[in-house]
């Protein structure tokens, strides 16, 4: 990890925090498991993207709005985390380098902690209307982001990845082909990825051509994500902090099943270049936020962790 994104996570981290709940009153089990799965580490990907993504397109930093949004989106994926690891879908007892948070709290908090992180997580972006107060323009771009957020997340998203990813597990490995398993890719990870390039343009005020082509861009940065997490659950290791071999186990066809390492470290290349060249059309490329941008999804194709 170079200083540049060392530098960014711990920001993210300080802007997460603000937005993570006391651990108080009857319920506060369910308050120490969020903290946990948060707090127990991550990369921050997506919050990064958001606010890189922001900082391309608007002449500010961001203010709460943003804030508020990158927080969300990191609650979203780290509920999606928790609920991925349980014994129902792929019983994985390790993340992040720690005991996932079912293995840590019992399978009944983690459930209702990953219930609890994807609710939080609405609440805290919609409070980002009340920093908008009075202007119609910010409260608009308030409401397009959250529907994003939403949708991207939601059966058109990231939730219809993890379904069809389950199903393919009961499948003769036969009927698992690549367009299956890209439909799983574009959702169970994509979305969130395209949905964060989005949020962070749509909140500085980015066009719709502009947000369409961030989409565009996600997609293939999401699908290069996932195939090197399939390449990483074969030839991963320490680093991970989530068990190697676990799709193998779970008698899952991955990318990597199917074409092989080579063909896929080749494909996880060639989608990050596109990527970068589709970026490089849009205007704010060569400002700060796009330069990291591009630095980062380059660097994410080579990734350990
Ligand atoms: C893991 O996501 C789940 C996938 C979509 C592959 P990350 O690799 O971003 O996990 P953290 O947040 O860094 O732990
Ligand atoms: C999960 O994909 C993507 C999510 C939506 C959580 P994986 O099951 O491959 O993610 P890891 O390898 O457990 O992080
Ligand atoms: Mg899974
Ligand atoms: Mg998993
Ligand atoms: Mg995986």
């Amino acid at each position: 990890m170079n200083d540049d994104i060392r530098q960014k996570t711990k920001e993210i981290d300080e802007i997460i925090a603000k937005y993570l709940p006391k651990e108080e009153g009857l319920a506060a089990t369910v308050m120490q498991a969020m903290n946990y799965s948060i707090n127990v580490g991550g990369k921050r990907i997506r919050p990064m993207l958001m606010m890189e993504a922001y900082r391309m397109f608007a002449d500010d930093q961001g203010d709460e709005v943003l804030h508020r949004f990158m927080a969300a989106i990191e609650m979203i994926h780290t509920y999606s985390l928790c609920h991925d690891d349980l014994p129902a879908m792929d019983n994985d007892d390790m993340r992040r380098g720690m005991p996932s948070t079912h293995a840590k709290f019992g399978e009944a908090m983690g459930i209702l902690a990953g219930d609890a992180l994807l609710n939080y997580a609405f609440e805290t972006a919609a409070g980002a209307f009340e920093c908008a107060g009075d202007d119609p323009k910010k409260c608009r771009r308030c409401a397009r982001a959250l529907s994003i957020l939403a949708k991207k997340a939601g059966i058109y998203g990231m939730i219809a990845g993890q379904v069809a990813d389950i199903e393919a597990e009961d499948k003769d490995s036969s009927q698992v082909d690549m367009d299956v398993i890209t439909f799983i890719h574009e959702n169970k990870t994509a979305a969130m990825i395209e949905s964060s390039l989005m949020i962070g343009a749509t909140l500085a005020g980015a066009d719709d051509k502009q947000v369409a082509s961030l989409e565009k861009i996600g997609s293939d940065v999401g699908l290069a994500f996932q195939i090197r997490d399939d390449i990483l659950d074969v030839t991963g290791g320490e680093a991970l902090g989530k068990p190697v071999g676990s799709d193998e186990r779970n008698g899952k066809v991955t990318y990597v099943s199917l074409v092989g390492l080579d063909k896929a470290r080749q494909d996880v290349n060639d989608l990050s270049e596109s990527a970068v060249a589709e970026l490089s059309n849009l205007p704010g490329s060569s400002t700060a936020g796009g330069k990291f941008l591009s630095d980062l999804i380059l660097g994410l194709a080579v990734r350990n962790r």
